[in-house]
């Protein structure tokens, strides 16, 4: 596997994530202004749906200078039963430089270990979304200007998601606490859980999360407004958080599911910040995975 992959979020150390997002940052300063210094060839590999990985992706490698393909199993050989094994080996030998790849298996890149181009992980089944992640964590750094203490409430369907997986694993390594909140149904064994109402008067960071229906067995059974009363985000909830607190989610949302509709642009909101800021992560990752360290 190329060093400069990005595949698990605790596969970096704090050093490295923290360089990621000071360069985030710059790239936030300077605009457009850095570009690759080589041309590079870069495929989207979307093996399941994606709006904003996908396409911010797309955005950063094309601000920065790359060649962008975007791929989608529909009309390839997927089709004809090929494993992505020989898919993402294709395009390796055809000259692409990276690829970024989603999937629904968990961990579907220890079979591509024996690659040597750089992979970058925009998110494997329930197990990691490294970007989205560092996506996050620039947001939370921006507003905050540091981890150490910062609380974070991760409320949804915990057990279904990568991002809530993610986030832990990176909250842990910065310094600051979090805990979970959600269905029963939905924990995940061994993490810490507090009742909804008192996690949003806890936390700085409230971050709810969207109902995996995807990745569900069986339909969960509760209708919209249950679903809000109990799990999410209203009006009683928001004006329960703190004063400086900010509210996230990684979208989509179920609007009137997880958030009432008309939270999603409030004030604490941050949730299109978190998406501008995907693109700047991205670049960064990207640079990284070239090995470019100066500006
Ligand atoms: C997340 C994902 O795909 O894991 N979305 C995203 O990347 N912005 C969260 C989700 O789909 O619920």
């Amino acid at each position: 596997m190329n060093k400069n992959s990005l595949l698990r979020i605790g596969d970096l150390s704090k050093k490295e994530i923290m360089e990621i997002l000071e360069d985030a940052n710059v790239f936030g300063d300077i605009h457009k202004d850095w570009q690759l210094p080589q041309r590079k060839l870069i495929a989207n590999l979307f093996f399941e749906p994606s709006t904003r990985t996908h396409y911010s992706f797309a955005s950063a490698e094309h601000q920065l200078g790359a060649k962008v393909e975007n791929f989608s199993p529909v009309g390839t050989s997927v089709e004809k039963g090929e494993s992505l094994y020989d898919t993402v080996k294709t395009f390796e030998a055809i000259g692409f430089d990276a690829v970024v790849i989603r999937h629904k298996e968990n961990e579907y890149f220890k079979e591509l270990e024996s690659l040597e181009i750089p992979i970058l992980n925009g998110g494997d089944g329930s197990g990691n979304h490294p970007t989205q992640c560092l996506l996050d964590m620039l947001t939370i750094y921006q507003e905050f200007g540091t981890f150490e203490g910062i609380k974070v409430a991760i409320i949804g369907d915990i057990l279904h998601s990568r991002v809530a997986a993610s986030n832990k694993e990176a909250i842990e390594i910065l310094g600051g606490e979090v805990v979970f909140s959600g269905p029963e149904q939905w924990r995940r064994e061994d993490w810490p859980y507090m009742d909804i109402d008192e996690a949003v008067k806890w936390a700085d960071v409230v971050m709810m999360l969207r109902v995996q229906n995807e990745r569900h067995s069986e339909a969960h059974g509760m209708s919209d407004e249950e679903y809000l009363n109990s799990y999410g985000m209203n009006e009683r909830r928001y004006k329960a958080m703190k004063e400086n607190a900010i509210l996230m989610h990684p979208a989509p949302v179920n609007r009137g599911v997880e958030i009432q509709s008309e939270l999603v642009e409030a004030p604490k909101s941050r949730i299109f910040k978190q998406m501008s800021n995907g693109v700047l992560v991205r670049k960064a990752v990207i640079k990284r995975a070239f090995g470019y360290k100066e500006f």
